[in-house]
């Protein structure tokens, strides 16, 4: 089983992916920006890429209808957003319905959308950290499947904790694709999504395990 990664920008995640050995389960990277430097992510671990470019699109849906054209010759099971900054429309999300998978970094549903480390750090909150969930038509929203905290310290600053949340993704975005594509997530009829916990997460995690929930 193998999946797509969506990115418009860095590619951290991409790369915490390839770096955690997952780049021959990656079909391909889509961008809908040119200058994204996730692009030479994928291109040093020769991961084939494609660019489409949503300004040279009339609609949204024109944008979509190029992307699935695209995805219908590659064989595939999981579409990753890592830092991909377009809006997907509910057509195309239900087209691949519990096939699309998120990272954002907040504990949803506190902050949703942009900069949702700056919208924790400006609501002085206590804790934060990230959420890996699948994707439907809501914004950030969609059953969850995994979240780790991150404490918010006395002499962070956004950057500091925006950090410290992106160094947690790196870890849990890679360690929850492989139990994707290993199936070993089952989404219950109550929208609660089990992972199997294994011996081998321990490991995986590290002294993390403490912070990552499952
Ligand atoms: C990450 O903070 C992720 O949570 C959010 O977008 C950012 C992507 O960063 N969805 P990168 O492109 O993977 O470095």
């Amino acid at each position: 089983m193998s999946c797509v990664v969506f990115i418009s920008g860095t590619g951290s995640n991409l790369d915490a992916m390839c770096k955690a050995g997952l780049a021959p389960d990656i079909a391909l990277v889509v961008s809908n920006n040119p200058q994204a430097l996730g692009l030479e992510v994928a291109k040093s671990y020769n991961i084939p890429t494609a660019v489409i470019p949503h300004r040279q699109f009339a609609s949204r849906q024109q944008f979509e209808a190029q992307i699935s054209a695209l995805l219908d010759n590659i064989d595939f099971k999981y579409i990753v957003l890592a830092g991909f900054m377009r809006i997907l429309s509910a057509d195309f999300v239900n087209h691949y319905a519990q096939r699309i998978i998120n990272i954002h970094p907040s504990i949803l549903p506190a902050f949703v959308g942009e900069h949702a480390q700056q919208q924790a750090y400006q609501a002085h909150v206590k804790v934060t950290g990230l959420t890996v969930h699948f994707v439907t038509a809501d914004l950030d929203a969609g059953p969850i499947i995994a979240q780790a905290v991150v404490d918010v310290l006395a002499q962070d600053d956004c950057d500091t904790l925006k950090q410290r949340i992106l160094r947690l993704e790196h870890l849990v975005y890679p360690f929850i694709i492989q139990k994707l594509l290993a199936s070993k997530v089952t989404i219950h009829s109550s929208g609660y999504v089990e992972v199997a916990h294994e011996p081998q997460d321990a490991q995986l995690l590290g002294a993390d395990i403490t912070r990552v929930y499952y």
